[in-house]
């Protein structure tokens, strides 16, 4: 059998080696390809990022704009898609639904499902990153009884995401340039964040030569969960819950208590032992966001910092290097902008499809690649012989 690690959660264990994103978790450090997320998120966009992260290299200005115009022309869902929504419960969580219709994507995109040829790897590649917007935005239309509406050309990513999710037949909507930028850099900070959960269980499906939708619907099932993409939307909440300074110190104190399940949601992270690069980026983005929209005295968002503040204090969470993550300030970001808090994980998800769909492809091509099988340390009964019905006690 040979010698085994046992590495429940995999704290010590590197899966893979990878050349697109780079953490230092002690110095609070995020690279994608090389280049600082301080300064994508300042000069680039998503696409840009996109680009960098599937191909290694940002493009000149040939590459970007032919990138762009690909990535546009495949922004419509195969008509019968729309078919798809319709066996969903109305109240169903976008989530759920992007689950299923990405996999459901695998059946209509039969001509870019075969993983081992690169030409198909490519143009699933693009179609995930095109489509997967729409899918979002539809899960939502789909909640609130509204019409489907479609991608529009003349918009960039960003503007079309948010006329897909508000604008209505009846009357007519421009994207907001200011909170389009905003939202294009949230897509920019959510882009990869090298082997988390979802990143993992997307390589891990591929490995066995999984369809890559089947693999990125893969991805989104693990994004969801609240340890994860899901802590957008469970910080929202919690703020929500909390809806008072006075009651800060309350839910700080369960926060530590080992008796109590609740953790301080948007707080900690496996890699990051100093502050998430992000978070400091989103904070930011929160005031110019609520700057514009007028809401520089959002209550959630005095709230929050509050909060931010009072637990950096906090003996419990200094020692354990328990800072707040990307996901702190994002969900007041959204919500500001009028996303409600179910559509939070959906728009992480839109975001991470870059990551995914690049390490995707990473390992696929990479000579090391093999089938990912862990072992285990068997804690079961000893061999023992079967009992007929009538000797069970
Ligand atoms: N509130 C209170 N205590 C915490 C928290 C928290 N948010 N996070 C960690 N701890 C404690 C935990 O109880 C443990 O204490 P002890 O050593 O006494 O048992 C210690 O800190 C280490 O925590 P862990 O759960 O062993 O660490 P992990 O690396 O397995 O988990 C985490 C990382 C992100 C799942 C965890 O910090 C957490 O649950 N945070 C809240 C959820 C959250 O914000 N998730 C978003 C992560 S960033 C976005 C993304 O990439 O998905």
């Amino acid at each position: 059998q040979g010698i085994l690690t046992y590495d429940p959660g995999f704290m010590s264990t590197a899966s893979c080696s990878s050349n697109i994103t780079y953490i230092d978790g002690d110095a609070g450090l995020l690279y994608y390809r090389g280049y600082p997320i301080e300064q994508l998120a300042e000069h680039s966009d998503f696409l840009e990022v996109a680009y960098l992260l599937i191909h290694g290299d940002l493009p000149n200005a040939e590459q970007k704009e032919k990138f762009v115009n690909t990535v546009t022309r495949h922004t419509l869902l195969h008509d019968l898609m729309s078919n798809f929504y319709r066996g969903f419960r109305r109240d169903a969580h976008p989530m759920a639904v992007m689950v299923g219709t990405v996999g459901a994507m695998s059946a209509f995109y039969r001509d870019s499902s075969d993983s081992f040829d690169a030409k198909q790897r490519q143009v699933a590649a693009y179609r995930l990153l095109a489509k997967v917007p729409t899918i979002a935005a539809w899960s939502y239309k789909y909640n609130v009884g509204l019409p489907f509406m479609y991608p529009q050309n003349r918009f960039n990513y960003a503007e079309n995401f948010l006329y897909m999710m508000f604008a209505t037949p009846a009357e007519d909507y421009e994207p907001n340039p200011i909170l389009a930028r905003a939202l294009d850099r949230i897509f920019v900070l959510h882009a990869d964040h090298e082997q988390n959960a979802s990143s993992s269980t997307v390589r891990v499906v591929g490995s066995s030569g999984a369809n890559p939708f089947a693999c990125v619907a893969a991805g989104i099932a693990s994004l969801w969960g609240p340890l994860h993409g899901g802590a957008n939307e469970a910080t929202l909440t919690m703020l929500e819950e909390i809806g008072d300074a006075s009651r800060i110190g309350e839910y700080i104190r369960r926060a530590k208590d080992k008796t109590d399940s609740f953790r301080l949601m948007g707080f900690g992270h496996r890699v990051y032992k100093n502050m998430d690069p992000r978070a400091a980026i989103m904070r930011q983005t929160c005031h110019e966001v609520l700057n514009e929209l007028g809401l520089h005295d959002d209550p959630l968002f005095k709230l929050a910092l509050e909060l931010e503040k009072i637990a950096l204090e906090d003996d419990y969470f200094v020692e354990k290097k328990l800072y707040p993550n990307v996901d702190f300030y994002s969900g007041i970001v959204m919500r500001a902008m009028g996303i409600p808090n179910s559509m939070f994980t959906a728009i992480f998800a839109l975001a991470r499809t870059a990551g995914w769909v690049a390490q995707w492809m990473e390992m696929v091509s990479s000579v090391e690649q093999r089938i990912a099988r862990p072992r285990q340390l068997y804690t079961g009964p000893v061999r023992r012989d079967f009992v007929p019905m009538e000797q069970r006690t």
